[in-house]
Formats: C-alpha cells, sequence, structure tokens
C-alpha cells in the first residue's frame, strides 16, 4: 500500500467540504448546525446520519457509522482507505505523490505479469488453433460478445510459449512468483496446457489469477487453477464482484452462485446483478463484502445434494453477520448454468420466487426421512430445533416454530422450552436508540478516552499514571491516541479517524466513546476518580492472578514472596 504523510493526508481531507462530497451519494437537507441524511449503511429510510461541516465528520444515530470523508467513500464504494485518499485527493485538485513500497512494487510486477499472459491468451483463442475451443464455447451458448466481456481466453498445446515470452519482459523470480510458469531440470514449462482460460479477477477487476477449463480432451481435473499468491486470495475474492457492484446497488439484490460458467451463462440472458463463490466455502470476508452489496441476496447454487449442503453452511455464515438471505433451488440437480441452457429467460421468473431461508432449511432436514416414522420425526424435531435457535429475529422464529409443529405432532410448549432464548444485548430505548448496559470499569475507560480525545492535559496524565486500559478495545485506542498525540502534539476525532486509516473496529470505538455525550468541561477530580478506578480495577485482576499461582505453587518460600506482593498490591489499591 502507499504512503503519504498525516499532514499530506489532513491537507487532502481539508481541501474539500464532507457536505458537498457526502451530497454527492446522498440527499443532505441542513437543520441547525448540522447536515441530515438517510444513512446508506442500514436498512432504514429515516435522516438519522448526520454531517458536520466544521468537525469533518459524519455520524449515523441509528446504526453508529462514524467517520471522515475518506471512510464515507471506502464503506459506500467499497474501496481501500489509500483509494478513497486519493479519489478525495482528485476532487480537491491535489496532487497526491503516492510513494511505492517493496511489497506494491512486487504486485506491480504481478499485475504486468498477468496483464500480459491475458493479451497472450485471448490472443490465442483468436487463431486458427483456437477453433475448437471457440466451437466448444458456442455450443455452450456462450457468444463472442460473451467470450471478449469475459476476456475468455486459451492455452494451446504448447510446452513453454508463455513462459518464453514473459523471461523476455519479467525477472524469473516475479515470473515464477506468478504462478503462471513451473521450472524442472529441463528448462521452464507453462503451467496451463490447452485449456480454456477464464480469468479470474480481485475485487477492482484486475486479473489475478487463471482457472483453465478441458475443452478437447480427458483430463482428470476438469478445472485446473493458478495457486493463491500475494494478489490472489481465493478467500478474500468473489467472481465477478467488480462487474456486478453497481448493477447489485441499482436493484438492491445480488445472486450468488456457485460457479463462474454460471455467473457467465446468467449474462447471456441479461442477469448482470450475480456473483460467485466458485466451488469454496464462503468465508467470513466475503460474506461481510456480500451484505454490502445488496439488502436482497439469494443463494441459487447447484441443485444437488452437495448444492444444498453449500446453501446451508453459506446461509450459516450471513445469518451470522445479521443477514437474512433467499434461496432459490434448481429441481433435477441442475445448476444455473443447465437451468439456464434449458429454460432461458424462464430463470427471472425463480429469482422472482425465492423461498425464505428457514423454509430452505426445514426442507433440507426432511428429505430423506419419514416423517410418520418416530425416529425420524424426533430426528427432525431436533435439528429444526438446533436451527431455530440460530434465529436472532423474533418473528422469523415464531413463525418457524408454527411451522414444525404443523409440520409435526409436537405441541408448542414442547418446542420452546428446548429453545433457547436470546438475550438481547442492547435495551432499546423510547428514542429508538439502544443503550448498552456498561459496569464502572469499563465507564472509566471510556469517560477518560472521552476527554484523551479532547485535551492533551489528560494524554498525559493518562501516560503519567495508567498502564494500560483493562478493556481490549480501549486499550488499543488509548495506545493509537498516544501515539498520534506524541507523533503530532495535538489531538482531534477527524485526525485520529485517519490516522488509524478508517479502521472499522477502532472507529466503532471511537463513536462507543463519543456516545457518552459527556459535558466538554471536565473538572481534574472527575480524571482523577477514573484513573483510580482503572487503576483498582488493574490491581485487582492482578492479585486474581497472583491468588491463582499462590494456590499452585509447591515451593513454600516462592509461595511467601508472592504472599507479600499480594499484601503490597492490596495496600496500593486502597493508596491510590
Ligand atoms: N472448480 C474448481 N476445480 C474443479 C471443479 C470446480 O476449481 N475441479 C470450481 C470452479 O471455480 C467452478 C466451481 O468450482 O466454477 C463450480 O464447480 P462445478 O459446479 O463443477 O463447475 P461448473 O460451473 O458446473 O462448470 P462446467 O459447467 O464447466 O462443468
Ligand atoms: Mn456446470
Amino acid at each position: 500500500m502507499a504512503f503519504l504523510s498525516q499532514e499530506k493526508i489532513t491537507e487532502i481531507r481539508n481541501s474539500v467540504d464532507i457536505v458537498e462530497i457526502i451530497s454527492n451519494y446522498i440527499t443532505l437537507t441542513p437543520r441547525g448546525r448540522n447536515y441530515f441524511g438517510v444513512c446508506p449503511f442500514h436498512d432504514d429510510n429515516h435522516p438519522s446520519l448526520s454531517v458536520n461541516r466544521e468537525k469533518k465528520i459524519y455520524k449515523c444515530f441509528s446504526c453508529g457509522a462514524t467517520g471522515t470523508v475518506f471512510k464515507f467513500i471506502m464503506d459506500y464504494e467499497n474501496i481501500s482507505f489509500m483509494e478513497a485518499v486519493k479519489k478525495v485527493a482528485d476532487i480537491g485538485g491535489m496532487h497526491v505523490d503516492v510513494k511505492t513500497t517493496p511489497k506494491v512494487q512486487i504486485h506491480n510486477k504481478l499485475h504486468d505479469i498477468y496483464d500480459l499472459s491475458l493479451k497472450f491468451y485471448i490472443n490465442n483463442i483468436n487463431t486458427a488453433a483456437g477453433k475448437e475451443a471457440r466451437t466448444y464455447l458456442a455450443n455452450r451458448g456462450i457468444t463472442d460478445d460473451i467470450i471478449k466481456e469475459f476476456q475468455i481466453g486459451l492455452a494451446l498445446n504448447t510446452k513453454d510459449k508463455l513462459a518464453k515470452l514473459l523471461l523476455k519482459k519479467f525477472d524469473e523470480k516475479d515470473i515464477m512468483e506468478s504462478g503462471l510458469v513451473n521450472k524442472n531440470a529441463y528448462g521452464y514449462l507453462d503451467l496451463f496446457y490447452e485449456r480454456i482460460m477464464f480469468p479470474l479477477y480481485d475485487l477492482d477487476g484486475n486479473v489475478v489469477a487463471y482457472s483453465g477449463r478441458i475443452y478437447n480432451r480427458e483430463d482428470n481435473s476438469k478445472y485446473f487453477n493458478t495457486r493463491e499468491t500475494s494478489i490472489f486470495k481465493k478467500g478474500e475474492l468473489l467472481y465477478n464482484y467488480h462487474r456486478a457492484k453497481d448493477v447489485a446497488r441499482q436493484k438492491n439484490q445480488i445472486i450468488i452462485m456457485e460457479g463462474f460458467m454460471d455467473v457467465i451463462r446468467a449474462y447471456t440472458i441479461g442477469v448482470k446483478n450475480v456473483i460467485a463463490t466458485m466451488g469454496t466455502a464462503v468465508t467470513k470476508t466475503q460474506a461481510l463484502l456480500i451484505k454490502k452489496m445488496a439488502k436482497e441476496i439469494i443463494l441459487c447454487f447447484d441443485g444437488d445434494e452437495a448444492g444444498a449442503k453449500a446453501t446451508m453452511a453459506c446461509a450459516d455464515i450471513l445469518l451470522n453477520i445479521g443477514v437474512t438471505p433467499k434461496v432459490i433451488r434448481l429441481e433435477d440437480n441442475m445448476d444455473p448454468d443447465e437451468y439456464i441452457k434449458k429454460y432461458g429467460k424462464e430463470f427471472e421468473d425463480r429469482i422472482k420466487n425465492p423461498i425464505s431461508v428457514m423454509d430452505f432449511k426445514l426442507s433440507y432436514l426432511k428429505t430423506g426421512k419419514n416423517l410418520s416414522n418416530p425416529t425420524d420425526e424426533a430426528k427432525y424435531i431436533n435439528e429444526a430445533i438446533k436451527e431455530i435457535n440460530k434465529i436472532d429475529d423474533d418473528i422469523l422464529r415464531e413463525l418457524t416454530i408454527k411451522k414444525v409443529v404443523q409440520e409435526t405432532g409436537i405441541t408448542e410448549e414442547l418446542i420452546l422450552s428446548k429453545v433457547t432464548m436470546k438475550e438481547p444485548a442492547v435495551i432499546k430505548m423510547g428514542n429508538d436508540k439502544p443503550k448498552v448496559k456498561i459496569d464502572k470499569y469499563e465507564k472509566a475507560e471510556r469517560n477518560l478516552i472521552y476527554y484523551m480525545l479532547r485535551s492533551p492535559e489528560v494524554i498525559k496524565m493518562y501516560n503519567a499514571k495508567v498502564t494500560y486500559m483493562p478493556t481490549k478495545e480501549y486499550r488499543l485506542l488509548a495506545r493509537e491516541i498516544k501515539m498520534f498525540y506524541s507523533e503530532n502534539g495535538f489531538i482531534n476525532e477527524a485526525d485520529l479517524i485517519d490516522y488509524v486509516e478508517c479502521d472499522d473496529d477502532l472507529v466503532k470505538t471511537i463513536n462507543k466513546v463519543e456516545e457518552a455525550n459527556l459535558n466538554d468541561n471536565y473538572s481534574l477530580e472527575e480524571i482523577e476518580d477514573y484513573i483510580r478506578v482503572i487503576k483498582d480495577h488493574n490491581i485487582k485482576n492482578e492479585i486474581n492472578r497472583l491468588t491463582k499461582q499462590m494456590q499452585e505453587e509447591v515451593s513454600p518460600t516462592k509461595k511467601a514472596l508472592i504472599a507479600q506482593k499480594i499484601i503490597d498490591l492490596k495496600k496500593e489499591c486502597n493508596n491510590v
């Protein structure tokens, strides 16, 4: 990644008007000193996002999204911090000198290697030797336009043609790192031999890998892929993400398939809000990306048993991050590619009528079971209860329980007795703002940081008197505040947010702290009080640790030493 100095980043941020920039994305209306709009980061139609021109910060009072203009663009456009900084610099008419680090240089090399290989493979498919591959694709309904759009290419029956081409332009070390060429005792070997080449892209649309399909011969593996490299991490990518994201946003709907052939086939009938997981289990990173793409998320995996299993797994990952997907199940074990081949545009009717994730789960659990057989029925009910326990939404949970009651002979009471009620983590208040209960230690940490964010004096007191914050998130934030202050000699929220490069977790903690909404003036006694509570807490933790250690200690002399330490600490605890 590229590095810019903190001053430069601040300068870039100050070169634009946050109200003006955010207005490019959402409608803002002035009210009092702030501007308000509907927050694009959660599902809402109330204007709960406020933008403060002077502070150069926005804040959503409903979902807690907070940040500077960089963070807004990062999250809205799904781009990195540096990309957002560059964007804002462009708008502000500033020149950014982006120094590249060695890591970026190797990335650039790999990108260049892949760009050249792409030209090579695309060229091959258009030659006479590519005729058989073109016929294969045509038979599969892939038109020339689609071949062009998806940059489909071809590896011919040559041994080292790509290797030779690359060696003319690039260092051997970089070529080896790309994974496109192997080396043995006899020389270089292209990785791909006689395969139709489907480029795989990163989130920005750069080609970072290939999947090669056989088309004219028998081979153990239908598809063969390049290995993971520093620019190709399977678990972080989604096939077709860069093409689909805008359409998905417009339609507020994204369809997820398993194979890239399914995606390409969907394009042939004009369905473009579609991405593929490429046959691997969906990771949390991918799930978070999917969550940002659209509100309606439809899983349309292969119609076979493996596809049903994958749907279950993917649904759970999504449910875990608060997304309730819908499901399309294709009959006769068909995958979307085969379905569209058979039914064409009728596939759109399926998109319009997905089933709910719970209906899918219940029917999945029923497959292979005979509900009039008590053993099967009991098994089904127990498995269904497990799924019910995963549901966060009260209404959905209730409806599902009703369904299981109807399908089986079991009473609602019995199911309810087995359903673990989820304790709501937050208590909803009348004004719709969740109030989180916190204990006095956490409160002391939060309030101390609140003032650290406003006053160098408080940072100095913290540095002098507190070794560390007991709670991890506050500890991490306090560390950043300390570092920021020691590097810059001042402190404010907007600069700190940019300093941590809009890191999601840290920004969330900042927001939590800000929600304390304390009086801007503090008294020294108040600060001393917070510090005392925190120190007490740390000492108590230390005493607990030592007590445990003492109990496990066998040597009497060592035991005595530890006991003395505990006594000293107890004294300190009362003195501070
Ligand atoms: N896959 C792979 N290696 C394999 C098989 C599959 O990497 N040997 C990946 C590919 O990314 C593929 C996805 O898993 O897109 C789904 O596999 P599958 O359903 O078998 O592929 P199809 O999309 O049906 O491909 P085709 O129609 O060309 O057979
Ligand atoms: Mn297929």
